[in-house]
């Protein structure tokens, strides 16, 4: 089982971190059998599994429902949940009890958040000094879609590119172990990863990050619809699937479907 001082040696040792969400048992137990480093229950599940056209519906529970269901899947696994929209934002107790929720009913090893304000870092503080390992996410936070005018590249001038490097040194200052940075231009994921000691973990943050993370459905091909650029499919799994699908239900009305050997 890995723990955020692998994820530092792994820096230190300039081995780039793969990480990959993942929201169920079956999909955790085919992680499980790969050498993926890390497992991120993202609350990406809002929009992949739920259908929302955001994360903000997400709530404390069903976080803590999908981790723990990853967990049985993949329990030797290094696995982050996310923090949902509301459940740190109103104030540093609410942010400490909604983290310690998840870390005691989850199965969770780290809890990740959003954002780069006082706020944040000193809730960072006070969950690294309650003894929970926090990642911070950086660039686009897709939480705070609405106010960064929707899911746009971010820090593409000098003065938002500066503020993300002081959020980073701040947030590394506060105690987090690692940094997601997300939709940043290539010059600026390399800029902080240059400049931090913690690992970065970039999604669409060029090549020069610590680590990369992706969408398990979006690496997968499930969603034939969803071509953002910095997304590489591995796989075509929504061209598989639903002609899987359309044989199945070809041979049930052929009566194809089930064959002798599938009978008692
Ligand atoms: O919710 C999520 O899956 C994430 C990753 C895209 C980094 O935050």
């Amino acid at each position: 089982m890995k723990n955020i001082v692998n994820f530092f040696q792994e820096k230190k040792n300039k081995s780039p971190i793969s990480v990959v969400t993942c929201y169920d048992y079956t999909f955790a137990k085919l992680v499980a059998a790969t050498d993926i480093d890390c497992i991120l229950v993202g609350d990406s599940l809002g929009m992949v599994i739920q259908g929302h056209n955001s994360t903000l519906p997400v709530t404390l529970d069903e976080m803590i429902y999908h981790t723990k269901a990853v967990r049985r899947g993949a329990p030797e696994k290094f696995i982050i949940a996310d923090m949902p929209f509301l459940s740190y934002q109103t104030s540093l107790e609410e942010g400490i009890r909604s983290a310690g929720k998840i870390m005691k009913e989850s199965g969770a090893d780290a809890v990740k958040l959003e954002g780069g304000n006082d706020d944040c870092f000193e809730l960072v503080h006070r969950l690294v000094e309650c003894g929970i390992p926090v990642m911070g996410h950086l660039g686009l936070t897709p939480q705070s879609y609405q106010t960064l005018g929707g899911y746009k590249v971010q820090a593409k001038d000098d003065a938002s590119a500066e503020i993300l490097l002081e959020d980073s040194m701040s947030l590394e200052e506060a105690g987090a172990f690692s940094i997601v940075l997300e939709m940043i231009p290539e010059s600026v994921g390399k800029k902080v990863s240059e400049k931090i000691f913690i690992p970065t973990i970039g999604i669409g943050a060029g090549r020069y990050t610590d680590g990369q993370v992706l969408v398990i459905n979006d690496l997968l091909g499930m969603n034939s619809e969803f071509t953002p650029k910095f997304l590489k499919k591995y796989a075509d799994l929504s061209t598989t699937t639903k002609s899987a699908i359309q044989t199945y239900h070809e041979e049930v009305v052929g009566k194809k479907f089930p064959e002798e050997k599938n009978c008692f």
